[in-house]
């Protein structure tokens, strides 16, 4: 089965940012993808989000589609979209990591790795370097 990994950024909507409305965006996004074999993270710094989807070509497709029609967040933009022979995520079928909740080193170790505004981390555009934000987001929340 062909796999892919798609990665695409976006920005919320205020609504979407209370704490229930994400919290169950993610709850329920993750129960979906769990149904059709698709793994990743959300990543959430200020009102910007950052995606990666892995699974089944045919589902991460469709999902995104869903996404990009979605009226909870705007200025949708693809980053990535490429085959994959392995999954980063494979044990996570979605979670959300808040960039501004990390604290103390860790946030200095990501401060110092990546472009911010202030105190708040801007999604780098190098691509390599967004790949490798959103393994420091995963190791850091393992790391939690
Ligand atoms: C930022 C963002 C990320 C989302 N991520 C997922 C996801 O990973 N999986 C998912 O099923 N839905 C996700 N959704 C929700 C979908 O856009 C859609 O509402 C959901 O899949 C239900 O669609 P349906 O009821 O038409 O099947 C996300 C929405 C937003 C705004």
């Amino acid at each position: 089965m062909r796999r892919c990994r798609l990665i695409y950024k976006s920005i919320a909507y205020p609504e979407i940012l209370e704490p229930e409305a994400i919290g169950e965006l993610t709850t329920l996004a993750s129960e979906r993808n769990k149904e059709s074999g698709i793994t990743g993270i959300l990543l959430l710094s200020g009102d910007s989000f950052l995606q990666a989807l892995e699974g089944p070509v045919r589902f991460v497709n469709q999902l995104f589609i869903k996404i990009a029609n979605d009226k909870r967040h705007h200025d949708i933009e693809l980053v990535t979209y490429e085959d994959i022979n392995a999954t980063c995520f494979h044990d996570w079928s979605m979670r959300l990591v808040d960039l501004a909740q990390i604290q103390d080193e860790k946030r200095e170790l990501l401060l110092q790795k990546y472009p911010h505004s202030g105190d708040a981390i801007s999604y780098p555009n190098d691509k390599m370097l967004l790949f490798s934000l959103l393994i420091d987001a995963k190791n850091v929340l393992l790391a939690s």
